[in-house]
């Protein structure tokens, strides 16, 4: 999809309003992981060094909509950005009613879900935002699947509106890694529960030359390929779909491997005592928590053997010592290869920053929901939204 880009855009003088995706943990008024904000940093700057007036929008949490709530507040966001910036940034309250800036400021309105509207993408909203910038910046890749006042409404009625550097990046990383792969194509998809990510696979076997799963993911097809799981957590429902999408990698040539040797424990706690065992020993009071180290090196080897690494989801339960081996060795061997690499999603992130990995990794994405849903085939309404301005199609 084309559309129009920040980096070309003229921006000198011009009131320049930037969705951000600053959904960030924030504890005791703190940020505590500013990945994202880190992220957003150079579209801001970049808006600056064209000269504009910077007003930025967010939003934290999920709100009671039209309901100002001090836990929601963006007030830890602008004063962490200030400090990456440099420069003071103003939190703006009631901005909706108007907002004064000069080129070189920057501004931070309030969450923008305190805003009634903001979620069913109230069309009277979105022009009330567009109403008070003379460029719309879309950089909030996060946050690029919802269809929402301050993104995919805001969109359409801006007087210009463009991608950012970050959202720009997140498309091209996701396009090189899915649309235009060196081969072979590998996917390693973990996770809890094979419903939630079910189009996921689906979607990606259709394009991948191996895909990797972990997690109660994997239960589920371990437990399709006919071995006992013992008290694993797992899908019953949800064998048959394994099993057809099993028999479908097979059709196409390619593999869903199942482990040789898994790692079990007695219950779903730190304190378990890890024990390795064959895929077909598990006993029937144990739980598979990790893939064993046989399997790891399988693993490690068809990483190593991969063009292109898609990422998402950590193969055992890597909070837990006991059981982190599995996700660190797929971590680590992801790391090492040479394979353009892109990982998404909290859980993969938290995985890449305990196993000191992220330098080796070839792109990391902000996003969580939006990342699974490009990865899943679906057109990001923001994005869309974009494309239609820039053909001059928008309603
Ligand atoms: C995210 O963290 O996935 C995005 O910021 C979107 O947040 P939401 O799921 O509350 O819309
Ligand atoms: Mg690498």
């Amino acid at each position: 999809m084309n559309f129009a880009r920040m980096v070309d855009l003229d921006l000198r003088g011009k009131r320049v309003m930037i969705r951000e995706d600053f959904n960030v943990p924030i504890a005791g008024g703190k940020v505590t992981s500013d990945a994202r904000i880190r992220a957003a940093i150079p579209g801001i700057q970049l808006a600056l060094d064209k000269g504009a007036g910077v007003i930025l929008l967010s939003h934290l949490g999920r709100p009671v909509e039209g309901q100002y709530s001090a836990e929601f507040s963006l007030a830890p966001v602008a004063e962490h950005i200030s400090a990456l910036l440099g420069k003071p940034v103003r939190l703006l309250s009631s901005w909706l009613e108007g907002i004064n800036i000069q080129p070189g400021e920057v501004v931070l309105c309030e969450n923008v879900r305190f805003n009634p509207g903001e979620e069913k993408n109230d069309p009277a909203l979105a022009a009330r935002m567009a109403g008070l910038c003379d460029v719309f910046v879309m950089d909030a890749f996060g946050t690029a699947h919802r269809a929402q006042a301050s993104t995919e409404g805001v969109i359409r009625k801006a007087p210009v509106a463009c991608a950012g550097p970050l959202l720009s990046q997140e498309l091209d990383a996701l396009q090189r890694s899915l649309h235009a792969p060196d081969r072979p194509l590998l996917a390693i998809v973990g996770g809890s529960k094979v419903s939630t990510k079910l189009h996921v696979l689906e979607s990606l076997l259709d394009r991948v030359d191996s895909l990797i799963v972990g997690g109660g993911i994997a239960n589920t097809f371990i437990a399709a390929a006919g071995h006992r799981i013992g008290k694993s957590l797992y899908e019953p429902d949800l064998v048959p779909a394994a099993e057809r999408l099993i028999r479908k990698a097979h059709d196409k040539g390619g593999d869903i491997p199942i482990p040789r040797d898994v790692v079990v424990g007695q219950s779903f706690s730190a304190d378990a005592s890890p024990m390795v065992r064959n895929v077909d020993t598990v006993g029937p009071e144990e739980m598979i928590l990790d893939i064993g180290p046989r399997t790891s090196v399988d693993y490690a080897h068809i990483i190593a053997g991969a063009g292109t690494i898609v990422w998402n989801g950590p193969v055992g339960v890597f909070e837990f010592p006991g059981f982190a081996a599995g996700t660190r060795s797929i971590a680590e061997a992801i790391g090492r290869s040479a394979a353009f690499s892109i990982a998404g999603g909290g859980d993969t992130l938290a995985a890449i920053d305990q196993f000191g990995v992220a330098n080796d990794i070839s792109y990391i994405s902000t996003g969580g929901g939006a990342f699974l849903e490009y990865v899943e085939g679906r057109t990001l309404p923001a994005v869309k939204a974009l494309a239609d301005r820039y053909a001059g199609t928008a309603t």
